[in-house]
């Protein structure tokens, strides 16, 4: 059960899982959420929708500096964070032999390097809560020794290394008090399903996977540290 107020930031919230958890997370009349991602439109429905309980920011994570967003939380009167979820995420469905620079740049820069960058920003705000906990969105693709499918090296080998980070973060800031845990998503019904597999219907819709996100972020830090937790029905 909450206790008390809760400052919760959320990464790639303008559509799918992002959307639904932080419109989930704002139903908890203790929390304010901060989304953030690049389409000011859907960013405007998020508001919308959430009868302007939740802030929202636009932010590339791929070229936006991480300082803004201590600036951003700073100016909102914010000086503790107790939940950061890196949720976005970019995929590209093609061949390993096509792949091209630019294409496993934005993978990596958007799955990996973004999130990296962003908790080194907010480690005052996270230690400030003395009880934070960051969890990472990865993918079923992203664990060892699932099933993996062609053309998507570039994708599930950006979030494998996203999930190897939650254990090596939950070690380090152990010291400040701040878990880190990963889930690795299984098939959800969003636009970036699919692309991953045209034509296929998973098993649920962002809303029912949303209820598990903001879970885990609320409550899943008092049971795991340095987890790295399937959140699976289907394959794939
Ligand atoms: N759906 C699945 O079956 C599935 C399975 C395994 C893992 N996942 C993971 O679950 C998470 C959510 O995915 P989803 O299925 O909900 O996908 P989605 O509907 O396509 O949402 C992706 C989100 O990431 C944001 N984003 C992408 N690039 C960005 C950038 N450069 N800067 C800022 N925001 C960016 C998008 O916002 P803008 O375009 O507005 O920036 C959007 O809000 C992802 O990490 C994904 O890898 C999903």
């Amino acid at each position: 059960m909450q206790s008390r107020p809760q400052n919760l930031l959320i990464t790639g919230a303008s559509s799918g899982v992002g959307f639904e958890t932080a419109l989930h997370l704002a139903e908890h009349p203790e929390n304010r959420v901060f989304a953030l991602a690049r389409s000011e439109q859907r960013l405007q429905d998020l508001r919308t929708r959430s009868n302007g309980r939740i802030s929202t920011l636009v932010f590339d994570l791929t070229k936006d500096k991480a300082a803004g967003l201590v600036t951003w939380l700073n100016e909102s009167g914010v000086e503790a964070l107790h939940g950061l979820v890196h949720n976005a995420g970019f995929l590209v469905n093609r061949s390993f032999a096509d792949i091209t620079e630019a294409e496993l740049e934005l993978s990596y820069r958007t799955n990996l390097m973004a999130p990296f960058r962003i908790t080194q920003a907010l480690l005052g705000h996270l230690r400030a809560a003395n009880g934070a906990h960051v969890l990472h969105i990865s993918s079923v693709g992203g664990v060892q020794g699932s099933v993996k499918f062609p053309g998507l090296s570039a994708y599930s080998s950006s979030k494998g290394a996203l999930s190897v980070l939650t254990e090596c973060l939950a070690c380090e800031l152990e010291q400040d008090n701040i878990r880190v845990n990963c889930l690795a998503l299984g098939a959800v019904q969003t636009e970036m399903l699919n692309q991953a597999f045209p034509g296929y219907t998973a098993p649920m819709g962002p809303e029912e996977m949303a209820k598990c996100v903001a879970w885990m972020l609320c409550e899943g830090h008092r049971y795991f540290n340095g987890k790295i937790l399937p959140a699976s029905i289907s394959t794939p």
